[in-house]
């Protein structure tokens, strides 16, 4: 065998279908591209069109397989209608990547309620919803995995972003739970933990002298380029390689959580 050979019979994803919720957005863009070039079929789900089919075009433009869909992570009904239209173009889905976030900054005392319901909906709502509907279809068809994108505010406090931080720390620990409860039905749940990225909700919540602090306490000094998300990814959802792996999670943050501690 191959070294080519070998490396694919680890991580390929040939005949898989993979749908990535907030597979539009700049992490998401990313794991959709590395998904369907590691050989699934890609069903991009995400909350505006334009932005949907600007994902899909970037895969089909690698002349890889996928689709786009709308769809609001709130909306238990929207999640189905998702599900329900990937099967109708796959037949089913193998792989769930729950990747759609907002963000609020504020001081504590100014955080206003309606945000805390914002991102805590769609954040942590979000994902529960998501992983009850795909998950309770994963566990009917036999088996899937799912990886659910976390944050180092998974583990640490940051200023500013309270309901965020939550979010994300109830993101983990009910990654934990559902594999707890999946464990013997053939469903794999992980998560992954970002560091800090370039994105437009980074570039809204920091200044130039958070950039600064943040740049210091990350040993790789440096933000992370959205395509170093895919190894992470390819490990966590391969039948093969990550056949044992459910429960935990993978910073992939240039250090910044292991210097924390
Ligand atoms: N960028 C970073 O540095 C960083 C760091 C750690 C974690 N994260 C997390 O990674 C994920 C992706 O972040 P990003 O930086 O790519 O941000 P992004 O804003 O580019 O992507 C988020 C996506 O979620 C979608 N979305 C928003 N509301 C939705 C809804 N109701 N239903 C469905 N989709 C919805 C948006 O349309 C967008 O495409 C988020 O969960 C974020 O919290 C990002």
């Amino acid at each position: 065998m191959s070294v080519e050979q070998y490396l694919d019979a680890m991580f390929g994803l040939k005949g898989q279908v993979a749908v990535v919720i907030g597979g539009a957005g700049v992490l998401g863009s990313a794991m959709c591209q590395g998904l369907a070039r590691a050989g699934a079929h890609v069903v991009v789900a995400d909350v505006t069109e334009p932005a949907c089919t600007a994902a899909v075009n970037k895969i089909k433009d690698l002349n890889c397989g996928a689709s786009g869909v709308i769809i609001d992570v709130t909306s238990r009904a929207s999640i189905e209608a998702v599900l329900a239209k990937a099967r109708e173009i796959t037949g089913r889905v193998n792989i769930l990547v729950n990747c759609a976030g907002v963000n609020h900054g504020s001081d504590f005392l100014d955080h206003p309620e309606e945000k805390w319901d914002f991102v805590m909906n769609i954040n942590l709502k979000g994902v529960f919803l998501a992983c009850q509907v795909f998950g309770k279809h994963m566990v009917e068809a036999g088996g899937g995995t799912i990886v659910n994108i976390g944050s180092v505010t998974s583990h640490l406090p940051l200023s500013r972003v309270f309901g965020y931080a939550a979010s994300k720390a109830g993101v983990l620990n009910l990654t934990r739970n559902i594999a707890h409860d999946f464990g013997a039905k053939g469903v794999r749940v992980n998560c992954i933990c970002p560091g800090f990225f370039p994105a437009e909700q980074n570039r809204k919540l920091l200044d130039e002298k958070r950039v600064d602090s943040i740049m210091r306490h990350t040993p790789m000094h440096r933000y992370g380029e959205p395509e170093e998300l895919v190894g992470a990814l390819l490990l966590l959802v391969s039948p093969k390689a990550g056949s044992f792996i459910t429960g935990t999670h993978v910073n992939v943050d240039g250090g910044f959580t292991a210097a924390w501690f």
